[in-house]
């Protein structure tokens, strides 16, 4: 089975910040970047989320644009991506709206001590999926995402998560919006321990686009 294609969006301040230290949510986007973020979201057969993202957003990841829910529909594929989440603690209230969303596909990976507390989601119709944690999060994740036939993954953060994936991220879509946040304790598009100088990722640029103030850039990862 071949691992999905897989792809991140995310909104940066021009310091590189995802959101404020505190981590509050603020949309840092504009209208174009939100519809950007709409289109990538109708071409995914699932948007994977970490958890502190989902203690932010609180409601699923959902395709808001009703033409490209059509379009979906129109290819035989469900109005909205399956939402899966990455969580070791499964801590969570209860009356999270994400768990309720039952028009929605969601797969929760976690550890064991996660699965525990996960119980009202479970009732609530997601799948739990309890992680090897001698395996790599990222292979174990999107193996299992190829293997129930999803093609298209794409990884929406916050910066822990896109650490976890990133050498299986093929391409990377970064808005990069007119705001400096500062905070050396917030989260960035990467976070993690960070790869030694002589051990980066490589890119290529392969698209920019100006709109209003905002430059929206994709990358595809250079692989060895
Ligand atoms: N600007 C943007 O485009 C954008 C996009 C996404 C998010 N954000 C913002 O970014 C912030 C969150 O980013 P973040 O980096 O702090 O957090 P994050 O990546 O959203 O979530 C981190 C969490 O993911 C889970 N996780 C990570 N690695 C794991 C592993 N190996 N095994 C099991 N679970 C694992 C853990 O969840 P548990 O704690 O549940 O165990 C961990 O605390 C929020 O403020 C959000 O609004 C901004």
């Amino acid at each position: 089975m071949d691992e999905p294609f897989v792809y991140a969006n995310l909104a940066v301040t021009l310091d590189g910040k995802i959101a404020s230290f505190d981590r509050e949510d603020f949309p840092l986007g504009s209208k174009a970047d939100r519809l950007e973020m709409d289109r990538l979201r109708a071409k995914a057969d699932a948007v994977i989320w970490g958890g502190e993202t989902l203690r932010t957003a609180r409601h699923p990841a959902r395709v808001r644009e009703e033409s490209l829910v059509s379009e979906r529909v129109e290819r035989g594929l469900p109005p909205h991506p399956a939402n899966a989440l990455i969580t070791k603690s499964g801590d969570f209230p209860e009356t999270l709206p994400w768990f309720s969303a039952e028009e929605i596909e969601r797969l929760i990976f976690t550890a064991p001590e996660g699965a525990s507390r996960l119980g009202a989601a479970r009732e609530a119709g997601a799948e739990i999926v309890v992680l090897d944690k001698a395996e790599s999060l990222a292979g174990q994740v999107l193996a299992y995402l190829g293997e129930r036939g999803m093609k298209n993954v794409l990884i929406e953060g916050g910066g822990s998560l896109v650490w976890e994936f990133a050498r299986h991220i093929d391409e990377f879509h970064v808005t990069l919006t007119p705001w400096l946040a500062g905070g050396a304790s917030a989260p960035t598009l990467m976070d993690g321990p960070g790869f030694r100088s002589g051990e980066f990722l490589g890119l290529t640029l392969e698209e920019v686009r100006r709109e209003g103030d905002e430059l929206f850039l994709r990358y595809k990862a250079k692989r060895e």
